[in-house]
């Protein structure tokens, strides 16, 4: 959509490049669930297409969960094994922190089977009835297409599956032609032209990519805090240098999405309890990396660029590219010394947070020694109290957040252990 700095079809490719980024298996799987959902809902005929936009990219992410509950021995194993856990953890990162808050539910019950819905009390339960079908479609897609509708019809029989879900694909595929397109990828371009012709709303936009960084961050708790810092500490700076409000556009998803690579970091490396060794510091070193190749080709240049080379200094000794000043725009420098006030203000596995005192001293030596920008570092120094100030308040907001989601997760799933105890007197 021309001359916005984000478009909706950035935002589907984020999330794209973020699911291949994870396993190709899960982009494949999330991508095949989105568009036999999106076809189902065609089928039925009362959405808009902007319904049918969010509701593909739900479907996209139904298995967002996985981020937090891991996906070792591939996404059709983890579809059969503790399938609550990534259920709840998806419905919880949807429903607290993105704009189908509402619809959240879907995902949570995407996993139960049909004869057990008229226990639950959802206005959302017919359409889960469509994403349940269109992910075990998918699941079996990936066995072998002779085998997936038997195996379909079968799980219809048993009351997993509903039978008017099955009906409405029936007619989807006879009009749309669904399976072929599966097929001949052609699928890949109807979803990239739906994303382009359909515009979600600026706060719909910031709302979808705080999701996503947000689950991929939620791993690790001080992660989640860093991130969020940094797009405070990134916004302040851009404020008190008085840039243009487009380059606080620029620096505000530059500073959400800077460190997205770290998606491709094991767990075991961003908590390690202690300083890292050389090797996991260069497997560390490698997020900004991955950033760039997520973002690179998709979101505006000045923002990836933003991203990617926060790890940058001035007199060419930082990473990964060792690019010097004649290299680093003004927003560039900016989101540098915003992550290490970030950095040193964290509390880490490994170390505690530092004190003010100390904190303004190694920023103002960075500075002195050409690493990093002395103008964005006085700006920072000037108003230090106020950008604390503001920093605290985002920071207490996130840990909230944080700890609400750890504690409904534990709620959810006492209650959703019944539903295995239906199961097996079903
Ligand atoms: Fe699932
Ligand atoms: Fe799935
Ligand atoms: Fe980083
Ligand atoms: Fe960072």
């Amino acid at each position: 959509m021309g001359s916005e700095l984000v478009s909706t079809k950035d935002i589907y490719n984020v999330v794209r490049r973020t699911l291949e980024v994870m396993d190709a298996q899960i982009l494949w799987h999330g991508e095949i669930t989105g568009y036999l959902f999106y076809n189902i809902l065609k089928a039925e005929g009362i959405y808009t297409e902007r319904d049918l936009a969010e509701y593909t990219l739900i479907g996209m992410l139904h298995d967002l969960g996985m981020i937090k509950t891991g996906y070792e021995g591939g996404i059709i194993q983890c579809e059969r094994t503790n399938i609550w856990a990534h259920s709840i953890y998806g419905y919880l990162f949807l429903k607290n922190l993105s704009p189908v808050d509402d619809k959240a539910e879907i995902v949570l019950y995407h996993h139960l089977p049909y004869k057990l819905h008229s226990q639950i009390k959802s206005r959302y339960m017919k359409v889960t009835e469509y994403l349940t079908l269109a992910d075990k479609m998918a699941v079996f897609l990936r066995m072998g297409e002779d085998k997936a509708e038997q195996s379909i019809y079968m799980r219809q029989a048993q009351g997993e599956l509903s039978a008017k879900a099955l009906e409405l694909f029936q007619i989807a595929q006879t009009r749309f032609d669904v399976l072929r397109k599966l097929k001949t990828h052609e699928y890949q371009k109807e979803l990239e032209a739906l994303f382009d012709r359909i515009s979600f709303t600026e706060r719909q936009k910031r709302s979808f990519l705080d999701m996503l960084i947000y689950a991929i961050d939620f791993r690790s708790q001080p992660t989640v805090i860093h991130t969020m810092s940094t797009r405070t500490f990134a916004l302040e700076l851009g404020r008190l240098m008085r840039v243009p409000a487009v380059d606080l556009q620029i620096l505000y998803y530059g500073s959400l999405l800077h460190d997205i690579g770290k998606i491709a970091i094991p767990i075991s490396i961003l908590e390690a309890p202690r300083r890292l060794t050389e090797e996991e510091m260069r497997v560390m070193q490698g997020h900004v990396v991955m950033t760039d190749k997520i973002l690179r080709g998709v979101m505006d240049e000045r923002i990836v660029n933003v991203a990617a080379k926060h790890h940058e200094k001035l007199d060419g000794s930082g990473y990964p590219e060792g690019i010097g000043a004649s290299d680093l725009s003004m927003l560039e420098r900016t989101i540098a010394v915003a992550d290490i006030l970030s950095a040193l203000y964290g509390k880490r596995s490994y170390k505690e947070a530092f004190p003010p005192e100390k904190i303004k001293e190694i920023l103002l030596e960075d500075a002195n020694q050409g690493k990093i920008c002395i103008k964005v570092v006085q700006a920072a120094l000037g108003h230090y109290d106020e950008i604390i100030r503001t920093y605290e308040k985002q920071r207490d907001v996130t840990m909230e957040r944080y700890m609400e989601i750890v504690n409904q997760y534990d709620n959810i799933y006492e209650r959703f252990k019944e539903f295995d105890q239906a199961e097996m007197t079903a």
